[in-house]
């Protein structure tokens, strides 16, 4: 069956998707958890439909998922003073406790998370429709992240139990929480990047209030008991609704020390501007990119292409590291596109759920049309679709277009299109590349594709003070999680990785005395006597 008509059959009758997936209950969610307590709504809700449609007799719909609670400002305000009041100017029994036992809050966290794994990879499919591969990776992947979390704290916490003798004062350095955070993590990974901000933050001592994103809210319904059975109260609480009914009041109440947020640099600007005090709030931001891959004429044409179809198409592009725009060198650009377009044109397209699907439909609404006037401009000014059925859409699918050739004019040369667009420049002066990425907002990554190391390595030395990450023959991506991750310009503030985002969500703070009689026989006594979690020399193994 040629493309264009696969794609017309694409959204199919409710039962004729396999029983595992389908989802014969709508989620209803009414509860959400302050001070410990799972509360019911009964105000308005939001409700939450799939960007999979269902056919029946005559017609097309989204197929409702459920809702959610539209919290108003008196709600967030009494997360907030949960959290705070659980802090406690870092007074409360969080706050003070002794690492090991916050890891034990952590772990049977996860126990029972694992529980509820199917629903939760299901629900991402639904929601976000990510393929059930990439749904069921985000879970495991944030299980791996929280394990290594506490492996790395356990480590952390081994270096800074030991005391430091210098110029006559005794010191005792570790790392101290810093008080409310709050936490909002992004659409394309709603699980994955809200947990690498709100487990670090938690297990630092810090307490959490925490929205999931616009899209991919339901899914994070079933992990509500799992925090109220882990944690103490008022340790984590969840909000839902507006951003600015329910996010400008705790940003504008100058009560959170810090803010973790993931989505773009124009929300991440108001939210600074917000807090009455922004020195007192520490940001931690994940924000745009478009990151640039530069082809070189001698690059291994396979390797390329690979690395290409899934640094540009890995669910649907909607990944800040994306390969969001191409530099071509010009002797290569022709058997480049050929065998890239032969590459896509492979790819698997379906719904979430079939096997062995690469790109499926898209959750934002409006993105197809956004996605098709991007083309439009593109080809005013110049270039062509040079993929078969690129731009072909059916409802919430697009199916990639591949933009040759591409040049300044044009928005998506600027524009982050975050979805299947592929825009590519051809290029004979490295110079045209490099002009790019300083003149770019943003700084994440880049990848330089080639094989002669004296070209690489002139490349690297000037772009690593460019981004934040020179991918060499590969792909821009995030992982290893134990890598920095961070950006430049409008693409980030503040690295995370398993062990820096412990260092971000925490301040080193220390115990010191001059080294005589009275203070050294004060410290043994603390310490032999365990009287402090702080001032203590035990460590986890
Ligand atoms: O959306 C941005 C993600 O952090 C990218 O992660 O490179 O593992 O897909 P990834």
């Amino acid at each position: 069956m040629e493309i264009n008509e696969k794609l017309e059959n694409l959204f199919v009758k409710e039962d004729s998707i396999s029983q595992r997936f389908q989802l014969n209950t709508a989620i209803e969610q009414r509860e959400y958890l302050i001070n410990g307590q799972l509360k019911h709504w009964q105000g308005p809700v939001q409700d939450v439909y799939s960007p999979v449609y269902i056919k029946t007799a005559d017609e097309y719909s989204q197929k409702f998922l459920g809702q959610y609670p539209l919290l108003t400002e008196k709600e967030a305000l009494e997360a907030l003073d949960a959290a705070a009041q659980a802090y406690n100017h870092g007074r409360g029994s969080w706050p003070t406790l002794s690492i090991q036992n916050r890891i034990k809050h952590v772990e049977e966290f996860v126990s029972r998370i694992k529980l509820v794994r199917d629903k939760v990879v299901n629900l991402l499919m639904w929601e976000i429709g990510k393929s059930l591969t990439d749904s069921e990776k985000e879970f495991d992947r944030t299980i791996a992240y929280i394990t290594d979390t506490i492996d790395a704290l356990k480590e952390l916490d081994r270096t800074s139990s030991k005391f430091v003798i210098e110029q006559g004062v005794i010191g005792q350095i570790r790392r101290a929480s810093l008080g409310v955070v709050l936490c909002m993590g992004p659409y394309n990974y709603p699980l994955n990047e809200t947990f690498t901000t709100l487990i670090p933050a938690l297990i630092m001592g810090n307490t959490i209030i925490f929205k999931p994103p616009k899209l991919g809210v339901l899914l994070h319904q079933p992990l509500l008991k799992a925090f109220q059975e882990s944690f103490p109260k008022g340790v984590v609480n969840t909000v839902y609704g507006s951003g600015q009914k329910i996010i400008s009041p705790l940003m504008s109440s100058g009560k959170i020390d810090a803010l973790a947020f993931i989505g773009s640099s124009k929300v991440a600007n108001i939210l600074q501007k917000q807090h009455p005090k922004p020195h007192r709030c520490r940001f931690v931001l994940g924000l745009e990119a478009k990151n640039a891959s530069i082809i070189l004429d001698d690059a291994d044409l396979d390797l390329t292409v690979k690395e290409h179809v899934l640094g540009t198409l890995s669910y649907n592009g909607q990944r800040c590291t994306a390969l969001k725009i191409l530099f071509v060198h010009k002797i290569i650009a022709e058997r480049f596109l050929e065998k890239y377009t032969d590459a896509v044109e492979k790819l698997k397209f379906g719904l979430p759920w079939d096997e062995g699907v690469f790109l499926t439909p898209l959750p934002e609404p409006g993105k197809t049309d956004y996605l098709a006037e991007l083309v439009k401009d593109a080809q005013k000014h110049g270039a062509k679709v040079i993929n078969k059925y690129g731009g072909l859409t059916n409802k919430s699918f697009y199916y990639p277009a591949v933009l040759y050739p591409v040049n300044s004019k044009m928005k998506v040369y600027k524009e982050e299109q975050f979805g299947p667009v592929v825009p590519i420049l051809p290029f004979e002066d490295i110079e045209v590349p490099i002009k790019y990425i300083i003149e770019s907002s943003y700084g994440q990554q880049v990848s330089i594709f080639g094989v002669n190391s004296d070209m690489i390595a002139d490349l690297i030395d000037p772009l690593v003070n460019q981004v934040c990450r020179v991918n060499i023959n590969s792909q821009c991506q995030r992982g290893p999680d134990t890598f920095p991750f961070t950006g430049r310009k409008d693409s980030a503030e503040g690295t995370l990785s398993v062990t820096d985002a412990l260092k971000v969500f925490s301040i080193r703070s220390l115990a010191a005395a001059k080294e005589n009689e009275i203070n050294k026989e004060i410290i043994n006594q603390i310490v032999r006597e365990r009287k402090s979690n702080f001032l203590s020399t035990d460590y986890i193994l």
